[in-house]
């Protein structure tokens, strides 16, 4: 099947109280990785990468993967833009084709957050991509997004009402206690800020920085509106430990044919537990 939008699959999360799992994508091996795991629950899945993953791979291949994975697939994959840092890295993915995509105008005043998001909405609306959009900061580093702790704060319900009303959003990522990256110590989740964000936006919620959130806290979320959850920094622990591990076992190994393997194989198993969790 050819790439798909996350619209359709995101509604349905949303209002059967289940999640799409959203994955950084950021090469050959994880993308594959990802694809596998989520056949083997036979569930949507979300490859997701920030701008410097695309620059890193450059575009036309990441398109090629992409596209290459969707059609290969026997679920459905969706291609979608992660914290897109402006306009013009909007419209470049847009013109690239991808599926979906998020404009983080978080770290702006509100009133130009707005502006930069109806933007971004009217031109991803033009040609049927969803957007996703934040208000309030999550903590913590995701590639170039970094934000210490002290300047984290949370989403104000009455504030995203509006905001997703203004904008035309299709899906909103509150800030209510995730945080990029490792945490420090267990992270505390706002579950009655998360129901009242839910009940004053009433579309779906994205929980970011869901590496380390304990599993019954991220199944407990789905109850509140949470329909895509995304995951990037479990994944590339995994990955680099199993090669650091393969490496200590093999020094001289130079075949990344052979090397990559049981990296793979175990990001596949990750991924399949990650979405069984998203499941209802
Ligand atoms: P983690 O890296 O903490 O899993 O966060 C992923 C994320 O929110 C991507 O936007
Ligand atoms: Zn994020």
């Amino acid at each position: 099947m050819p790439l798909v939008t996350t619209k359709d699959m995101l509604e349905d999360a949303y209002k059967n109280n289940y999640a799409i799992g959203a994955f950084g994508a950021h090469n050959l091996e994880v993308i594959k990785a990802v694809i596998a795991g989520a056949e083997k629950v036979g569930a949507p899945v979300i490859l997701q990468t920030t701008s410097s993953t695309y620059k890193y791979v450059e575009m036309p291949y990441l398109i090629a993967l992409a596209k290459t994975a969707a059609e290969q697939a026997k679920v459905p994959v969706a291609l979608h833009l992660d914290h897109g840092e402006s306009y013009h890295i909007v419209m470049e993915c847009l013109r690239a084709g991808y599926t979906s995509v998020m404009i983080d105008g978080s770290s702006l005043p509100y009133e130009e957050n707005i502006l930069l998001v109806k933007k971004v909405v009217e031109a991803a609306s033009a040609v049927n991509v969803p957007v996703e959009a934040e208000l309030g900061t999550i903590g913590g580093v995701e590639d170039s997004v970094s934000v210490k702790e002290e300047n984290a704060f949370f989403t104000d319900p009455k504030q995203a009402e509006h905001f997703v009303k203004v904008t035309g959003i299709h899906s909103f990522a509150p800030a209510f206690g995730t945080a990029h990256g490792k945490y420090r110590e267990k992270p505390k989740l706002l579950f009655e800020l998360l129901q009242e964000i839910h009940c004053s936006t009433n579309i779906p919620l994205v929980m970011h920085g869901a590496s380390g959130v304990p599993e019954e806290d991220v199944r407990k979320s789905l109850k509140y509106g949470i329909a895509k959850v995304n995951f990037s920094t479990e994944l590339k622990d995994l990955f680099a430990e199993e090669l650091r591990a393969y490496f200590k076992d093999y020094p001289t190994e130079n075949d990344p044919r052979k090397y990559f393997l049981p990296a793979r194989e175990s990001l596949i198993k990750l991924v399949e537990q990650k979405i069984v969790m998203l499941q209802k």
